[in-house]
């Protein structure tokens, strides 16, 4: 179902006190916009770790608990690994998968990604399924087929009823961490572009009921603006949800 929804990628930052604190002050700040109606969902991606403490530190509506991975299996002798029904288990409702630094660090890939798709999807999950192109693709012209690419080998395999589970996030890999974000005229212009994709992979319906997320440098002074966009339904947030007052500013953009 598509949503307004703001997810903050804390990736491997904040000690456990250092999370906590920022809970209590984002709880603070925000509680009152993610409370009122209409308000978009909210999603804190956590180190695992810190979900089982995080979690009993959330407000019983609006924020929401989510993982940065997991992985394909159910179960198994997978040392150092977490599983999607271990993720379930305490109480994560959301999970990111096929984040850039997961497919650069980890050698992920399509194939990997569409096999934790299902295991996401089995243990109850919604993935937040991510694709984007690096800086050499988009000046080479190549974006949409690139994009088009990730699409359907990692995520159109999926039955209808799946992929109404699914989220996913445009983050373009050269707008990460830089601080160059895109401009709204070009998140818009690939949003779109995944809106026609899921409509010919799966139906119109469908498309107009995916909830489409921006990442990539996104922040309190440009949310207002990439939000605004017809096809940009919230953003996928990384170094400003780590700090209380522009994740909230950035809630509070829509
Ligand atoms: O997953 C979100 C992240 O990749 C974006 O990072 O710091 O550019 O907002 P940042």
């Amino acid at each position: 179902m598509r949503q307004n929804l703001v997810a903050g990628n804390w990736k491997m930052n904040l000690t456990y006190p250092e999370g906590q604190a920022l809970v209590t002050e984002l709880v603070t700040l925000a509680g009152p916009a993610v409370a009122a109606p209409g308000a978009p969902v909210v999603v804190l991606c956590v180190p695992f770790p810190y979900l089982a403490g995080i979690k009993q530190h959330l407000p019983e509506s609006g924020f929401h608990l989510g993982a940065q991975n997991c992985h394909q299996k159910e179960s198994g002798a997978f040392t150092g690994e977490v599983s999607a029904r271990m993720l379930a288990s305490v109480g994560c409702e959301y999970v990111i998968l096929g984040h850039s630094e997961r497919r650069q660090y980890f050698h992920e890939t399509d194939d990997l990604l569409a096999q934790k798709l299902k295991a996401a999807l089995a243990a109850g999950l919604k993935p937040i399924f991510c694709v984007g192109e690096s800086l050499e693709t988009r000046e080479a012209d190549e974006t949409f087929d690139y994009i088009g690419k990730q699409l359907a080998d990692g995520l159109f395999h999926l039955s209808n009823e799946e992929f109404a589970q699914v989220v996913v996030a445009y983050e373009p890999i050269w707008a990460i961490g830089t601080g160059r974000t895109a401009t709204s005229a070009q998140a818009q212009e690939v949003h779109a572009f995944i809106r026609e994709r899921i409509a010919r992979a799966y139906d119109a319906e469908a498309a107009l009921n995916t909830t489409i997320l921006y990442g990539g440098s996104a922040n309190a002074q440009n949310a207002k603006e990439l939000f605004s966009q017809p096809d940009v339904d919230g953003g996928l947030i990384g170094g400003a949800s780590l700090k209380a007052a522009d994740f909230t500013t950035i809630i509070e953009s829509f």
